[in-house]
């Protein structure tokens, strides 16, 4: 038998940690920036466990020095980062806020100075309140706005930046901003749902082309997606597996299908068809949504198990997409999610990176010249805090370590099958707001004590850091 060996990842293998700007700045009212529907709906009670808000989260805004150094100290190659629209433009139309250009600006050049690689998201959720009080994600108008900011930014920040990520997880800010409410704006609206997806899609390809306009062709856009890995329960029922093509349909290629192939799929339009006939859909809103891409980002946390539903038992309902009654996947509700086996982490989650494998082979067979990321994969534990005897703390997490270290290996099993994959990004790099779970849910390589805001790495963090600078992964 020979010893197992380390796998080695390519030189150019870009290795990061992700945040997003309402999850980790805090300083909701400063510098002019607005209100966002995060705000409101986090302010709204009964929204989020323990009635927690962003208002001061991780107060990167005003720690970014001290979090820039972190970074540099862990040898964090890249870090991906998101724009908060309401810092940069309060009300999501008319007046720009030069104060909030200059935060994200000084962050840049700090990062860049450090030798870091700044992967930038212009939209990760906290949409100004003022365009929700128009329809938000459901008005047309919105997107046109989100090309405008697009274009406002890229003209400030520049090629300093090194890609230009439009949206992050449009699914989720359709289907659980909009269909089964758990997220903001808590909207429970089959088609409202299906309609901001489509605005969604015409945002990307917006502001894509904005950015490109700007900055010359060779700009590097990208997306992120949260593409579901849903396996059906028994493989061998063709009820069990279209219950699959149809989650897939409107969890992933409503996406896929207008941003990578121009159009949206058949089956998808069909499976809808009685919430709505898609006349919101313009002449040449798919084409535009099809911007050329440098890479696509992709989010992995777990899997999937589907089943067409019997219409008589109970319901399973584990779609690990939050509490509520309303299923998100619009069109598919006869179908069942099934309890996936353990082990599982502080989210419900269970732990696949199997899936991971399959998802990303599974993308690259589809679209062969597109090159991946891992935008985000990473897990929430109940960590605690040790304190030794001269005073000083440490946070063993050995359940995150084991998590990244099998998923980084199941990127690189997928590499080793053909996929062409650029990077990897730890979600996440602090502590911070997740979202409906508050900060009750920690994600963090680095522990934030929100009474004193001190940041701790755990030993999580420093495993990656020595990951990152072997550029091996331990058998
Ligand atoms: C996806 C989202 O992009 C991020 O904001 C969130 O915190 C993580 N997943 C974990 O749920």
């Amino acid at each position: 038998m020979t010893a197992p060996t380390p796998r080695r990842f390519p030189d150019g293998f870009l290795w990061g940690s992700a945040t997003a700007s309402y999850q980790i700045e805090g300083a909701v009212d400063e510098d002019g920036r607005g209100p966002s529907i995060w705000d409101t709906f986090s302010r709204t009670p009964g929204k989020v466990l323990n009635g927690d808000t962003g208002d001061v989260a991780d107060d990167h805004y005003h720690r970014w020095p001290q979090d820039v150094v972190l970074i540099q100290e862990l040898g964090l190659q890249a870090y991906r980062f998101s724009v908060a629209w309401p810092r940069i433009q309060p009300t999501g139309s008319g007046a720009f806020e030069q104060r909030g250009v200059d935060f994200y600006s000084r962050l840049t050049d700090s990062l860049l100075e450090a030798g870091v690689t700044p992967v930038v998201t212009l939209y990760h959720w906290d949409l100004p309140q003022a365009l929700e009080d128009e329809g938000g994600w459901t008005n047309r108008e919105t997107a046109l706005r989100f090309g405008e900011y697009a274009e406002h930014l890229a003209g400030r920040l520049g090629d300093r930046i090194d890609t230009w990520t439009t949206l992050n997880e449009p699914w989720c800010a359709a289907f659980l901003g909009y269909g089964s409410g758990v997220h903001a704006p808590g909207r429970t609206e089959p088609l409202a749902a299906l309609q901001a997806a489509h605005h969604l899609n015409l945002a990307h390809g917006l502001a894509g082309r904005a950015v490109k306009a700007v900055l010359g062709e060779q700009a590097k856009v990208s997306v992120t997606l949260n593409l579901h890995v849903t396996r059906p329960d028994d493989p061998e029922s063709a009820a069990d597996r279209n219950a699959v093509r149809r989650v897939d349909a409107v969890g992933n290629r409503i996406f896929l299908g207008p941003m990578l192939d121009g159009e949206y799929p058949a089956d998808l339009l069909a499976d809808t068809a009685s919430i709505t006939d898609w006349s919101f859909v313009q002449d040449g809103d798919t084409a535009t949504a099809q911007v050329p891409l440098s890479v696509l980002g992709v989010n992995y946390y777990n899997t999937a198990r589907a089943t067409q539903w019997d219409g008589v038992s109970e319901r399973q309902g584990a779609s690990n997409h939050g509490e509520s009654t309303a299923t998100p996947f619009i069109g598919t509700d006869d179908v069942d999610f099934l309890t996936q086996p353990g082990p599982y982490t502080a989210m419900g989650w269970n732990i696949d990176p199997s899936g991971m494998t399959e998802l990303l082979t599974s993308v690259s067979r589809t679209y062969p010249d597109l090159p991946l990321m891992i935008t985000e994969n990473g897990a929430a534990f109940d960590d605690e805090v040790v304190t030794a005897e001269d005073g000083s703390t440490r946070v063993p997490d050995p359940d995150r370590t084991s998590y990244l270290h099998r998923h980084i290996d199941a990127v690189g099993a997928a590499m080793d099958a053909g996929a062409d994959v650029r990077g990897y990004f730890v979600w996440s790099l602090l502590d911070n707001f997740e979202w409906a779970f508050g900060y009750e849910r920690r994600f963090g390589i680095v522990r934030v004590d929100y009474d004193t805001q001190e940041r701790t790495p755990k030993d999580s963090a420093r495993w990656y850091a020595e990951l990152i600078r072997t550029r091996q992964l331990p058998p």
